[in-house]
């Protein structure tokens, strides 16, 4: 008999493991959303680039018209060209990534 109830009792946390662990892995994804390129189009290139990326303020790139590759615009994102000043200093590796990933959707629209 007493066999049993420890079999059930290492049974049962087994089963609490796997459930807690599972939610922790749900958190932790929660807690890292993918960057939104969108957002940070909206927040920091929008002022110089519009909505459409054809605004052209303080002779702004015309991003619906660009035809760098990806790599291109991020490296120009990062480091600045000109008049534009570089975003590493504000944002990750990861948001530059996404906001030059939306800047070619720029391209689709227009
Ligand atoms: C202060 C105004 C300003 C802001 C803010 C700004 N840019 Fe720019 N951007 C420019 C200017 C000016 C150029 C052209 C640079 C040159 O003449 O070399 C440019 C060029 C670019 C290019 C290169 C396009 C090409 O075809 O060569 C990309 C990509 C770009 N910007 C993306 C962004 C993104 C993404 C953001 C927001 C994170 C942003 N810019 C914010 C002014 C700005």
């Amino acid at each position: 008999m007493k066999q049993i109830v420890v079999a059930a009792f290492l049974g049962t946390m087994l089963l609490l493991g796997a459930a807690y662990g599972d939610q922790a892995l749900a958190l932790g994804a929660a807690n890292a959303p993918k960057p939104d390129g969108e957002k940070i189009y909206k927040v920091y290139c929008i002022t110089c680039h519009g909505m459409k990326g054809d605004m052209g303020a303080s002779g702004a790139a015309n991003l619906s018209a660009s035809t760098l590759s990806l790599e291109g615009r991020i490296k120009v994102i990062a480091e600045g060209r000109n008049t534009m000043t570089g975003f590493k200093a504000l944002l990750t590796p990861d948001k530059i990534k996404a906001v030059a990933k939306y800047t070619l959707e720029l391209k689709k629209k227009s």
